[in-house]
């Protein structure tokens, strides 16, 4: 047991200062490389670059070189947007050859820096990569462009009763192949299961230019290796997604929800035992927001207040949806819910409100998923994605506020707020910290404790999010180093040269 962790150790370091020595190796990007991409894109308007020839306006790269919180800022010199897969592996076999670093980008919501180039990496944007290939009405298998946006694709199967699988607050921005590439979990993954399991197949172009071509649209498949899982949350490190093959579900008949106003955290954990009981298979969401957050969310215009009378001594709420086959078979069930939570002798909620049509329906939503939103407008966020035990989710928020608390930070000038939601039914919190400005004493607060917290709980230092360039020296708190020696062997295999997403998931 020993000489294996030695072994794997020791490969461990080895693989790491390649990594990193192969990173340092790569190089900027010429004026003459810009003029070969400028051959090989079937558009002028596909490239940017502030290299002379080409002679961009440096602001029209500040959308793509920073990302979505203002937190990471890269300084690539050039952004490619090839329309087609074959444009696209012409582009990477190029860079392949002549060791140019390549960072993939969607919609650049991702929220753990791994959109934005570390250096001046090339950025390879697929949102000039928007068509729908096919959707079969009967199965619902939909093959899709990686650059089309999640919305966009929501919009195109809702006439024929489908839907996508997963939702998120960045939909309208968001990408199907960012999503693929980061895993995104999102508000509806207790009803639908993770992409793991609704992508069916994949067109990747590999670091060496190569299209593997695993796009099938079959449900069983077991001929061997299911390569396609690889790039499912690679966050573009082992290649570049084109094309996505997903299966998505037919459109409940009828959708309701309802939020519910808790007195104490502690009721939470019960609550999703009664809640999963009695609604069973209607079921579709259970979220989680702490009164903080919600505060937030209503003082920046998500969603609809509540009644004064409905928040009065809630410590948190929960959002419950329902997604079934009959209105009022699901009316009932939450009906008869709402009442024996009401009624019971020693109440798990306060209140529960239930929306009355579509309209309060979304509004009900905003305050959930607006949070993000709102903690964007209210500060810069620190933000960890954990996944910890739900009896955790509460101690986790409050000993971080009182480790901040204990090196004087928390204050109107330095840190804001701390705050709690997430995602009860999959075990994942998202704690907040909104702060005035990025600073290192706030950083150095926060980290190890954050991540030693985490593995305290045996949990994951990225639920959703991913890894990027904000967690990789915190890998080791949930992989050991058995399985961060195999997969750097596996980025070996498939970039040997480093080009793909350089300093991404793995140091
Ligand atoms: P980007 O941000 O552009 O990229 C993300 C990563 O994927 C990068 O490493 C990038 O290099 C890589 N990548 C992108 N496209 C490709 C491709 N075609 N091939 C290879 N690599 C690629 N995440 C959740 O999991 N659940 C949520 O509920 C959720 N909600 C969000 C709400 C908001 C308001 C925001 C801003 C973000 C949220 N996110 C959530 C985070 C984010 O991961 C998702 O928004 C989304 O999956 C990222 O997709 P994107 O197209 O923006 O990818
Ligand atoms: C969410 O659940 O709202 C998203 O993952 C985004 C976030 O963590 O803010
Ligand atoms: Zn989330």
């Amino acid at each position: 047991m020993s000489r294996l962790w030695h072994w794997s150790r020791r490969c461990s370091l080895v693989l790491s200062r390649q990594n990193s020595t192969l990173a340092s190796r790569l190089n900027s990007i010429t004026d003459a490389d810009a003029l070969h991409f400028a051959k090989v894109l079937s558009s002028p308007t596909s490239l940017l670059s502030i290299l002379p020839s080409i002679s961009t306006p440096p602001e029209e790269l500040d959308i793509y070189n920073n990302d979505w919180m203002g937190k990471y800022r890269g300084k690539s010199t050039t952004v490619l947007k090839p329309k087609t897969t074959q444009e696209v592996s012409e582009i990477v076999k190029w860079c392949n050859d002549r060791r140019i670093g390549i960072v993939p980008q969607g919609g650049n919501t991702g929220l753990v820096g791994g959109s934005v180039p570390l250096r001046d990496e090339v950025i390879l944007s697929l949102s000039n990569m928007t068509q729908v290939r096919s959707f079969d009405p009967v199965s619902g298998i939909l093959v899709a462009d990686a650059g089309c946006i999640l919305q966009s694709l929501t919009d195109y199967v809702a006439p024929h009763n489908h839907i996508m699988p997963l939702d998120l607050g960045a939909k309208g921005s968001c990408q199907i192949g960012g999503n693929v590439s980061t895993n995104a979990g999102g508000l509806r993954l207790l009803r639908y299961g993770s992409l793991h399991g609704s992508v069916l197949g994949l067109e990747v172009v590999l670091p060496d230019g190569t299209i593997l071509d695993q796009l099938t649209t079959l449900r069983k498949d077991n001929t061997g290796y299911d390569l396609k899982q690889l790039f499912i949350g690679a966050e573009g490190t082992l290649g570049i997604i084109t094309g996505v093959s997903i299966l998505t579900p037919p459109a409940p008949q009828a959708s309701n929800n309802v939020i519910l106003a808790l007195p104490r955290f502690e009721n939470v954990l019960p609550l999703y035992k009664t809640v999963k009981r009695q609604l069973s298979e209607i079921l579709s969401a259970f979220e989680f927001i702490d009164r903080t957050a919600y505060d937030l969310a209503v003082k920046h215009g998500q969603g609809r207040a509540l009644s004064e009378e409905d928040v009065e001594g809630a410590e948190c709420f929960v959002l419950v949806e329902t997604s079934g086959g009959r209105r009022e078979h699901d009316e009932e069930k939450l009906n008869n819910l709402l009442e024996s939570l009401l009624e019971a002798d020693e109440p798990l909620i306060n209140t529960g409100v239930m929306a009355q049509n579509p309209a309060q329906f979304s509004s009900l939503w905003a305050l959930r998923e607006g949070v993000t939103e709102a903690v964007s407008k209210e500060g810069k966020a620190y933000k960890y994605d954990i996944s910890v035990p739900l009896s955790t989710f509460k101690e986790c928020v409050d000993l971080t506020r009182e480790r901040l608390r204990s090196k004087g930070l928390l204050n109107e000038a330095q840190v804001k707020a701390v705050i709690g939601y997430g995602h009860v039914g999959d075990g994942n919190l998202h704690l907040n910290v909104i702060a005035k400005a990025y600073t290192p004493e706030i950083q150095d607060a926060l980290e190890p404790f954050v991540y030693e917290l985490v593995a305290s709980h045996r949990g994951s230092v990225s639920a959703e999010h991913g890894i990027g360039a904000m967690k990789t020296h915190a890998l080791h708190y949930s992989k050991d180093e058995t399985s961060i020696a195999w997969m750097k062997k596996i980025k070996a295999i498939f970039d040997p040269n480093g080009i793909m997403n350089p300093g991404k998931v793995l140091e």
